[in-house]
């Protein structure tokens, strides 16, 4: 059955977004493209829900019996407060991407970091024993930071504010107790020889978006067998994916991560494997890239 063209029932099971704003998302042409590809019957919307308005949402969505439901900005941080579970990795990164309804509890995790993994992975890296270099210290990557850190040897930190790169190897050397992990500026004389050494990068900051200036990174010190990420989709392909692309690096784009991470949700709520596939082929649709 066609469950994605008018073939709601009275079965049909609803998921969601909340965030604001909320009319640039992308999710939901990737989860019910995955919707309708697994032949379930269930269709994800989007709700703008105002910074005051959250406690009544989250009622709402208890209310209506809402199987499970992604959450942006501005309420990655305070929906923690409306659920009634949190999984340990979301309250070590301490925000909630992804809330699954498990017969009325709510449970919240955090698919950032995950989906971060599963793209490393897809793209053939080896997780273990690596060092990795991550430019940013906000909340997405304190998510990838936290999922990385449980396999890698060691993470440098490398942020424009020295002091939240500070708080997050701090947070990090909590959790993670043998982690070798270091917090930096973002001159390239301070981040260069981490740039050469590095087996993973991952740009998790808004450095790079268009119009923003990009990670300060020196083609020369990047080389074939690194792995080079960047969670900025606008553009596709930022700076850094070019020059790492130029160095033999292999790279992976936003888009990549922003449908792994998908992929990740709907693997909590569903219990079932990700069509990755029709999700990639929704988002490019979409996109028409
Ligand atoms: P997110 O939840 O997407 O991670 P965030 O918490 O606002 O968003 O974090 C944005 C990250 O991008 C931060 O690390 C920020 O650096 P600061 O901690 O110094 O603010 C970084 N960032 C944003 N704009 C930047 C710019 N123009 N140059 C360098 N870093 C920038």
């Amino acid at each position: 059955m066609d469950y994605s063209k008018c073939a709601i029932s009275g079965e049909t099971e609803v998921y969601a977004v909340i965030g604001d704003p909320i009319g640039h998302t992308l999710s939901p042409a990737i989860q019910n493209a995955a919707f309708h590809s697994a032949q379930i019957n269930a269709v994800y919307v989007p709700f703008r829900v105002r910074k005051p308005d959250l406690k009544d949402a989250v009622r709402g969505m208890r209310a209506l019996g809402v199987k499970g439901f992604n959450v942006t900005i501005p309420h990655k941080v305070e929906i923690i407060r409306q659920l009634d579970r949190i999984d340990h990795a979301a309250e070590d990164i301490g925000s909630v991407n992804t809330v699954l309804n498990n017969d009325g509890l709510l449970c919240g995790y955090n698919t950032d970091g995950l989906g971060a993994l599963k793209s490393l992975e897809a793209a053939g890296a080896r997780l273990n024993d690596q060092s990795i270099l991550l430019f940013g210290a906000g909340g997405a990557s304190r998510a990838i930071a936290h999922s990385i850190a449980k396999h890698a040897r060691t993470i440098k930190i490398a942020n424009r504010t020295v002091s939240k790169a500070k708080q997050l190897q701090r947070r990090l050397q909590r959790t993670f107790k043998t982690l070798d992990v270091a917090a930096v500026g973002l001159s390239s004389e301070s981040i260069r020889d981490f740039v050469q050494e590095a087996d993973i990068i991952a740009n998790a900051s808004s450095m790079g978006h268009d119009g923003l200036v990009d990670p300060p990174i020196e083609q020369s010190c990047l080389h074939p067998s690194q792995f080079v990420l960047d969670i900025v989709y606008k553009p596709i392909k930022t700076k850094l994916l070019t020059i790492a692309q130029e160095a033999g690096a292999t790279t992976i784009n936003g888009l990549q991560m922003l449908v792994n991470q998908g992929a990740c949700s709907f693997e909590i709520w569903t219990g079932k494997k990700a069509p990755i596939d029709a999700m990639h082929d929704a988002i490019r649709e979409k996109l028409l890239v």
